[in-house]
This record gives C-alpha cells, sequence and structure tokens, in this order.
C-alpha cells in the first residue's frame, strides 16, 4: 500500500486516541522493533549539525529525543500532537528545561500551529498516519525562512508486517491507518511549496527495517527578491 495513492483524509478519530503512551513506547524501545533510540539519534545529529536556536516536534508523542535538545543551544520547543495525555506527559517529563516550551494539540492535517516559526522542525513518522499533501501544507508555514524540515517516514516493505507484532497488542489498531509515503512524494509536495531536499538518507534499525530521512530547507532562488530582474 503506498499513500501517494491514499492520500484521503481520515474521517472518524485518530486510532491514535486509543494508545496508551506506556504501551507506544514499550513497544518503540524493544530490541525487535528499536526505533525509539534510532529516532533520537537522528534527531540528535540534526541538532548538533544545526544548533537550531527554536525547533518544532511534530507528531512528538512522549518526547522521544527531547533529552537530545541542548537548551544553552535551543530557548524554545514547540511540541504538537493529537493526543492530550502523550503532551501531559511530556510536560511533566520536560518542564523547567527550556526557556520555552509549548505545547499544543491539534490535528496537524487540519490545524496550523499558532508560533513563530522554528529553525528545526522535526516530523518523525508522522507522514504515515494524515494526509501527507494537507499536513505538509500546515508544517511549510512552521519553518522559518532560513530553518529546515526533517522528516523520517518508513519503507514500503512487503515482507514486513507495518507494524511489528509485539506483546503491546492494542498497537495492532495502528495497522489500517498507517499508510507508507514514498519520499518521492513527499519531496514533490515540498518542492511545491518552495522547500527543496537537500539530503536523503536511507538508515535501518537492528532489527532490519528500513526508514528514509529527508532534510528540506527553503529555496533559496525562490526567496530571492531581484531573482528574475534585468
Ligand atoms: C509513530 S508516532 C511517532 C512518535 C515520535 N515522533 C517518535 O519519535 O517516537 C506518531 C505520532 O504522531 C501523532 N499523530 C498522529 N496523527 C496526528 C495528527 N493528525 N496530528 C498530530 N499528531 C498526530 C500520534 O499521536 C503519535 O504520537
Amino acid at each position: 500500500m503506498d499513500g501517494s495513492a491514499a492520500a484521503a483524509r481520515r474521517t472518524g478519530p485518530s486510532p491514535w486516541l486509543d494508545i496508551p503512551l506506556d504501551a507506544y513506547e514499550a513497544h518503540m524501545a524493544l530490541p525487535e522493533v528499536g526505533q525509539a533510540p534510532m529516532l533520537a539519534d537522528i534527531f540528535g545529529a540534526l541538532l548538533r549539525e544545526h544548533l537550531p536556536e527554536t525547533v518544532a516536534v511534530l507528531g512528538c508523542a512522549g518526547g522521544n529525543g527531547l533529552e537530545r535538545i541542548d537548551p544553552a543551544a535551543t530557548s524554545r520547543v514547540v511540541c504538537v500532537d493529537i493526543n492530550q495525555q502523550y503532551l501531559d506527559v511530556l510536560r511533566e517529563r520536560h518542564q523547567g528545561r527550556f526557556a520555552r516550551l509549548q505545547t499544543t494539540c491539534l490535528d496537524i492535517e487540519r490545524r496550523l500551529v499558532l508560533c513563530e516559526p522554528v529553525s528545526l522542525v522535526w516530523a518523525a513518522l508522522l507522514f504515515e498516519y494524515v494526509d501527507p499533501c494537507a499536513a505538509m501544507n500546515r508544517i511549510a508555514h512552521l519553518i522559518a525562512d532560513d530553518g529546515i524540515l526533517a522528516t523520517v517516514v518508513q519503507e514500503h516493505d512487503t515482507d514486513r508486517p507495518a507494524v511489528t507484532p509485539s506483546p503491546y497488542t492494542c498497537l495492532e489498531a495502528l495497522a489500517p491507518a498507517l499508510r507508507h509515503v514514498a519520499p518521492s512524494r513527499l519531496a514533490a509536495l515540498a518542492a511545491g511549496l518552495g522547500l527543496y531536499e537537500m539530503r536523503r538518507q536511507r538508515v535501518a534499525t537492528a532489527a532490519g527495517k528500513h526508514f528514509t530521512v529527508q532534510v528540506f530547507q527553503r529555496d533559496p532562488v525562490a526567496m530571492d527578491p531581484d531573482e528574475g530582474e534585468a
């Protein structure tokens, strides 16, 4: 199943509203899943490379990777999720660590995040659960002129179930909602909004599941007011 063919917006409530955070986090940390440490490592590397003053984490769950943000470099952190309970736990964990921590509960497909644009937008394993076009339209508003957007999507693999089987069986409810998004589709959507893909990298968990990391930034030519003048 490829998300490029199935971009219809969700009509019912998100299945994420019924997934307890402790089950999700325990599943992601299992050695046979291993996605939580992998995502945190990628985020950590981006933070070290770009030293962003401001960061937005979209589809943040309980804040995997936030511990990698250096409060001396990053003063404002915006965390967005559709599940308020996840945000409550995140706030308990990270309250007081940053000069400003904003937690916002909304459906990124449908609503704009109201805040000043940020230097680094991190959206890991979010696009699989949203209409990529609607979400990218909203997300583009969040990226500062000199900022970047970094995404991670799971690769389509006919030999493996999209949601790895685990003792946390409640996560199986996510499988019907998960739609793989081709990296080329994300790149095309971003390009339509003046964001060009500066890097693409394939990564794998120790268990052998593959993911694509993409980094986008505003197209300097599109931003140049003198471009096209005689
Ligand atoms: C697969 S998890 C990824 C979590 C996190 N990025 C990580 O590193 O573990 C997807 C997250 O996106 C959130 N989410 C799903 N649909 C959303 C939507 N339409 N708007 C905002 N958040 C959403 C879920 O609640 C969940 O926390």
